[in-house]
């Protein structure tokens, strides 16, 4: 069945969305890694977090479900056992780097989209570590085979050339096994979860500005916490919330700054935001946002802004298309090598919902407010935000959007269509 989407009246009323897809999957890491037992409580527990349990489990690490989320038997940090596994791109680079400083052979492999993913990104400073990693093209790209080397790697300088917190985060878990310390240097913060969690778990992270200086560790402690809402799936209903003109409250969300990006955009769009914190589990702030929507007007997103609002781009995209005058998007050429070719993916959407928008080699121009089709229809082609995206586009078009595949959306956000129904929209 292709679901149409339609709101009649407004997307709006109080909401918590589903638990952080970038936290759980860090979580379930460092608690397998940790020495003894962990708790991670209201995880994420579908698409990609499920991947990267299930690579934990080839790894040796142990998982007992409970009623408010998960028991996970640590192995330590020299602890694993060889993998054999499919998996997203941050199970992917994330785990290599928690691999990488291991005695193992593990092969590490994917489906159609992670294969043609870059992964000479961690590939390569992880062999100047003295990681031996074999792979596709030389590394490039998985499936990557590593080799077991003597369970020691050596202190890292790097300059990572792209602003990816999965680089970042890759060779941070890898600086663990360092040793020294490693100095990992960036030219453009990312999201710093990695960061806050090592750094809750005791590992002595140091920072100045986009350098980092992470230092090794013997052995990671067991926690106990729960993992706060994502706000890339909220941002999902943020926008249906400011395209409609509802007000909505966000509970139970994470507020890290470094993933705040899209809030900040969407106040220089007209909406007024604010933003609580109720508290922190394992390094990283949770809360509340309460939004009320404004006239919408164009923005501008520039390159030093894009880590931190990369997953919501195709929503900035949607919003151009109601917001007074232009909005522009550049330093986005991450976005080609996402999940899909996601400007590609942009164009297709917008064009889909019968807009108009240039795509650049790194970003896109659109001017709003655009008169938009009676009969809108989207192929999201197995890109779960572009999907979401899509439906989102309802919220303005009192016709509908149909969204074909619309089930890639359970990569991050299985309970999409629930949440939506349930804020206002409708869904046949
Ligand atoms: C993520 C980082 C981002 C983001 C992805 C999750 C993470 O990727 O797009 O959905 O959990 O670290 P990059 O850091 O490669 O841009």
């Amino acid at each position: 069945m292709v679901p149409t989407f339609r709101v009649r009246g407004g997307v709006g009323g109080a909401y918590v969305p589903p638990a952080d897809k970038s936290i759980t999957h860090r979580a379930l890491m460092l608690a397998s890694v940790a020495e003894g037992v962990s708790r991670v409580r209201r995880p994420l527990a579908t698409g990609d977090c499920v991947s990267t349990r299930r690579c934990l489990q080839l790894l040796g690490a142990r998982f007992t479900d409970e009623a408010d989320g998960v028991v996970v038997d640590g192995v330590g940090l020299r602890g694993f056992c060889e993998l054999d596994a499919e998996n997203s791109g941050t199970t992917t680079r994330l785990l290599c780097g928690l691999i990488a400083g291991q005695r193992l052979f593990a092969v590490l492999g994917g489906d159609e989209s992670l294969v043609k993913r870059p992964m000479g990104r961690v590939v390569e400073p992880l062999r100047q570590m003295g990681a031996r990693i074999e792979g596709r093209g030389s590394g490039r790209f998985a499936p990557l085979c590593f080799l077991p080397g003597d369970g020691g790697l050596k202190a890292l300088d790097w300059q990572v050339p792209v602003p990816s917190a999965q680089v970042k985060s890759s060779l941070m878990l890898a600086a663990l096994r360092g040793s020294g310390p490693s100095t990992i240097r960036g030219k453009i913060a990312s999201r710093d979860h990695t960061e806050r969690m090592l750094r809750a778990l005791g590992v002595k992270v140091e920072a100045e500005g986009a350098l980092l200086r992470v230092h090794p560790v013997e052995r990671l402690p067991a926690f106990d916490a729960p993992v706060p809402g994502d706000l890339s799936s909220a941002a999902f209903f943020v926008a249906a919330s400011l395209i409609s003109g509802a007000s909505l409250v966000v509970r139970d969300c994470g507020t890290n700054p470094t993933r705040l990006g899209f809030i900040r955009a969407v106040r220089r769009m007209g909406a007024v935001v604010s933003v609580q914190e109720d508290g922190t589990s394992l390094g990283e702030p949770h809360g509340s946002l309460s939004l009320t929507p404004g006239a919408l007007r164009g923005t501008e997103v520039g390159p030093d802004e894009v880590p931190e609002l990369i997953d919501e781009i195709p929503l900035l995209a949607v919003l151009g298309l109601f917001a007074r005058g232009v909005t522009r998007v550049s330093g986005a050429a991450e976005l080609r090598v996402k999940e899909s070719d996601r400007l590609e993916m942009i164009a297709r959407m917008v064009e889909g919902l019968g807009g108009r928008v240039q795509v650049g080699e790194d970003g896109f121009t659109m001017e709003g407010p655009q008169k938009l089709s009676s009969s809108a229809f989207v192929d999201p082609r197995g890109d779960h935000r572009i999907a979401m995206a899509a439906a989102v586009a309802s919220a303005g078009i009192p016709a509908g959007v149909r969204v074909t595949g619309f089930d890639c959306s359970r990569v991050s956000y299985p309970d999409f269509v629930r949440d939506f129904t349930a804020l206002g929209g409708q869904v046949e």
